[in-house]
């Protein structure tokens, strides 16, 4: 037997000591921070990968927000690879493979193709992609012979605005507003088209200052994946399709199979950053980093749908687990990313102070209009559903994926599940939790003097409370209406 001496704790055993601060405004605090090594993230929150959290709706309003969003992993490959280019092409200042048609084709055509793709406009090209023109739903609109061939109404290459290649987007901007028109079209030295660059896209550019962007200006996602053969073929799907960052999704992260998984992800797509998990340890973040895992995601058994230390008795409770693992990720410079168990900003701003870069939230997220699923009334008040991924009917739905059909009875019995099912109440909008979280954090950040997350970590300093201490921290001895 190996009993440790020390207590472990969690937040609730806890509060932050408040420091001398010279911050006069929760705005001077810069919450900023590295998701992996070369992505930074301006706000420390990253939504769960579990299926009533995160597919694309989520990942654009988080990515939108300044954090980022990891699809979950519980669906057939081909769809989580649409998700991923889903939130890709959500937000671009350059549209990489812009529509195109032939001048030849007709104006039903055009009309077809443009409702199919949804957008307002397509590029006139010959078979090679030499650009010839360019025909827009204005001048479909009232063109009376839908048997008229595109190049009877389109504006011809000489009377259209293009630019090279590498137009940066202030001078496109400048173009576009000189012109005053709402499509350019990039072309290379041969004057074939590479790219499209609309007044749309930057407008919404200018909506989202803080968002989570690539170096093409497209939002970030990450997608999580398993550890068995077939999801390299994921991984793969995945990162064609541009997923900024993978995720090992695996509830014992400390295991030869996971690190075995970081080790042909690394080498199979060396571009793309590997986050793994989850582990509770010191030696399970020094394990996966010697792998080559670039952030570990942290906490085994904290998440409000878990079930993990009631059936199996494993565990650590979540501050110490991020009190050893930062520690050790710091030593290696490995971002620690706090998975499971945050309620509000107090929480939040405990996980970061402890050493964590950032968090991932299941349940806090999971009420809000941009998680999957549609909510539920009872007693009149509207809820949505959260569940555990190792749940009942998540394994059961994990199962009819796998097999392509529904299961039979006897085999729902076979499942021991590690997660339950629960309803959070409907929440609105995700940025609007957002907001809240992040100004919960501004303000415990400024308690501390703490300009950034990295001088939260160098300044924080935990005392330990007692039930009582607990009692006096919350409401109380009114009646709270
Ligand atoms: P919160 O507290 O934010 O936690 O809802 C979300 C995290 O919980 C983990 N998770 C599970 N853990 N059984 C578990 O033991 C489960 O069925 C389960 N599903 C999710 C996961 O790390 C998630 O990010």
């Amino acid at each position: 037997m190996n009993l440790r001496p020390e207590i472990g704790l969690t937040f609730d055993d806890v509060l932050l000591v408040p420091k001398r601060s010279l911050i006069r405004s929760r705005s001077a605090v810069d919450t900023s921070t590295w998701l992996v090594p070369g992505i930074r993230l301006v706000i420390p929150i990253i939504s769960a990968n579990m299926d009533t959290v995160t597919e694309a709706p989520m990942a654009i309003a988080m990515a939108q927000a300044g954090g980022i969003g990891i699809l979950h992993r519980f669906m057939p490959v081909e769809r989580q690879a649409e998700m991923v280019a889903k939130v890709k092409r959500a937000e671009s200042f350059i549209v990489e493979h812009p529509v195109t048609i032939q001048p030849g084709a007709t104006l039903a055509e055009a009309r077809l193709h443009m409702a199919q793709s949804g957008i307002g406009g397509l590029v006139v090209t010959d078979a090679a992609g030499h650009v010839l023109g360019m025909v827009t739903a204005r001048d479909l609109l009232l063109a009376p012979q839908a048997e008229a061939r595109v190049e009877s109404v389109m504006t011809p290459r000489e009377r259209l605005v293009v630019a090279g290649s590498g137009e940066p987007l202030d001078a496109a901007r400048i173009k576009l507003h000189e012109h005053r028109i709402e499509k350019l079209p990039l072309v290379d030295s041969e004057d074939r088209i590479v790219g499209l660059v609309t007044a749309q896209d930057i407008v919404k550019l200018q909506e989202h200052p803080q968002a989570t962007k690539d170096e093409k200006g497209r939002l970030r996602v990450g997608a999580a994946i398993g550890v068995r053969s077939s999801d390299l073929q994921r991984a793969e799907a995945c990162v064609r399709a541009g997923v900024d960052v993978l995720v090992i999704d695996i509830a014992h992260g400390h295991a030869e199979h996971v690190t075995r998984m970081v080790q042909q992800l690394k080498q199979q797509f060396p571009h793309t950053p590997v986050i793994a998990g989850n582990v509770a340890t010191a030696q399970g973040v020094q394990d996966l980093a010697q792998a080559g895992a670039d952030a570990i995601k942290v906490g085994v058994g904290a998440g409000s749908i878990c079930i993990t230390r009631i059936v199996t008795g494993y565990g650590v409770p979540q501050l110490t687990a991020l009190d050893d693992c930062s520690k050790a990720g710091k030593a290696l410079g490995l971002p620690i990313i706090a998975d499971g168990g945050i309620r509000n900003s107090g929480d939040l701003t405990k996980a970061l102070a402890v050493g964590a870069a950032s968090a991932m939230l299941g349940s806090l997220l999971a009420g809000t209009d941009e998680s999957p699923g549609a909510a539920v009334v009872r007693d009149g008040r509207r809820f949505k559903v959260v569940r555990g991924m190792a749940s009942l009917t998540a394994n059961v739905a994990r199962k009819e994926i796998e097999q392509q059909g529904e299961i039979e009875p006897d085999e729902w019995e076979k499942v021991v599940p590690e997660g339950v099912e629960a309803l959070v109440p409907h929440r609105g909008g995700v940025a609007d939790i957002l907001h809240q979280l992040v100004g919960g954090l501004r303000s415990g950040m400024s308690y501390a003097g703490a300009e950034t997350i990295d001088a939260l970590h160098a300044k924080a300093e935990f005392i330990r409370i007692t039930p009582a201490g607990w009692s006096e921290s919350r409401p109380h001895d009114v009646n709270v209406i």
